[in-house]
């Protein structure tokens, strides 16, 4: 028998996050769960009564724990159990059920959902133990079943363009408005204004984060993050202008695989300079949402960086955007016109608004909180970007015909 231990996670600070938590119906497994804990002296475990409905309910409610164990006996739908699970659980939580149908297709299913091992009762503590180290270690599990959280990355087309405002008020919407943990991450570690959008002070060790994959670890980003809600957590930098920044491609790797497995979603705002962070962003986004702008200049580079697309991430979601649409009465291209240039349509259009934009700085509260066309524009790229057509589509109806919608 192994002797190895689940290693302690160092304490968080703030929202802590607990080891180990299973939700179990039956004093039986109850006693070999407790059993085991003891002897793999497990810190931080909890053991609650109640199934995997029990889970759903606390942990929508609740940081989740690094390692989850869930009672699914008796379900008639245990599938779709385990989906509502993962819809409130963070993206990177190891998940052990327990059931009581021995089936091999049962086990498939769940493995093919994201469950790391699926345990029939009754549960010996032997097995029970083989398990929980095999989930701790990764090494010897059979395979990664880690979820991610999206990486949503935002690129302008041009500078100015608002990808900024966008990525800030996007994720600002995600975590507010639909209460989904997001990391807001400005990649540009001496010019980027994502913390300035948000309202925040910037964060002190992205660079670091950025520069040295070593300094990468949970704790680290605990610290490094500055919470703007209890949802929304910011990373941002102001690097002095006359430092050579030395960003390494593993260490931003390691970051963003940190992040994802702690995030629903993480949301960057991609400086707009190509280098080999912008290349890697491009290749491992989830979506990709291009700001532009009318002009001839915007519609060029949309087209050319949209070119790159099928060849380096040919399953990523592109959302274009058309921002500031209206600010000059001339030489602005048309709707049709963009698109045919781009041989695409828009996905949102938003109209140049400074009136929204200043109300919002003045009253601190960012511009998708309001009721203003440019907020109707946010939420609509929020749904596309988090999967609500139908809402989106409501919403297209009540903009303006030019913007998209229906007199
Ligand atoms: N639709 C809009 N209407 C009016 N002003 C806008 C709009 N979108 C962005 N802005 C403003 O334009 C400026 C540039 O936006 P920013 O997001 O910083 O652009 P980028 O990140 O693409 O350089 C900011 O002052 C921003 O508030
Ligand atoms: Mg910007």
């Amino acid at each position: 028998m192994s002797t190895a231990t689940l290693s302690p996670s160092p304490p968080a600070q703030g929202d802590e996050v607990a080891q180990f938590r299973a939700f179990l119906r039956d004093d039986a497994t109850r006693k070999v769960v407790e059993q085991v804990i003891g002897e793999l002296m497990i810190p931080h475990a909890t053991v609650v009564s109640g199934g995997i409905e029990k889970a759903i309910e606390a942990l929508g409610r609740n940081r989740s724990p690094r390692l989850l164990l869930v009672d699914i006996a008796g379900l008639e739908l245990p599938l779709s159990a385990i989906n509502e699970l993962a819809d409130v659980c963070e993206p990177g939580v190891t998940v052990i059920a327990i059931g009581d149908r021995n089936d091999v297709g049962l086990f498939r299913d769940l493995i093919s959902r994201g469950v790391f091992d699926y345990l029939v009762k009754p549960v010996t503590p032997s097995l029970l133990q083989r398990s929980l180290l095999n989930a701790a270690e990764g090494t010897s599990a059979p395979r990664q079943t880690n979820r991610l959280g999206r990486l949503v990355a935002f690129v302008g087309a041009r500078g100015g363009v608002g990808t900024t405002m966008l990525a800030a008020n996007t994720a600002w919407s995600i975590a507010n408005l639909r209460q989904r943990r997001v990391a807001a991450v400005d990649l540009d570690l001496q010019f980027g204004s994502l913390g300035l959008a948000l309202d925040l002070e910037p964060s002190h060790g992205l660079r670091e984060a950025m520069e040295s994959s070593s300094r990468v670890d949970g704790l680290y980003l605990e610290r490094a993050m500055i919470k703007q809600s209890q949802t929304l957590h910011v990373l941002s930098a102001e690097e002095p202008l006359d430092d050579t920044l030395l960003t390494d491609s593993v260490a931003l790797d390691l970051l963003l695989k940190e992040l994802r497995a702690r995030f629903h979603y993480v949301v960057l705002d991609v400086p707009r300079v190509v280098s080999p962070a912008w290349q890697y962003v491009l290749q491992s986004a989830s979506n990709l949402v291009l700001v532009s702008e009318p002009s001839l200049a915007a519609m060029r580079d949309t087209l050319r960086i949209m070119s790159l697309l099928p060849t380096c991430n040919a399953s990523c979601q592109l959302t274009l955007v058309a921002n500031r649409v209206g600010e000059h009465k001339t030489g602005e291209l048309s709707r049709a016109e963009f698109e045919k240039g781009v041989g695409r349509p828009l996905d949102v259009l938003l109209p140049f608004d400074p009136r929204a934009i200043a109300g919002a700085v003045n009253s601190g509260q960012p511009v998708a909180g309001g009721r203003s066309p440019v907020a109707r524009g946010i939420a609509q790229l929020t749904d596309i970007v988090c999967g609500a057509p139908q809402a989106a589509k409501r919403r297209l109806l009540s903009l303006p015909a030019w913007l998209g919608g229906k007199e």
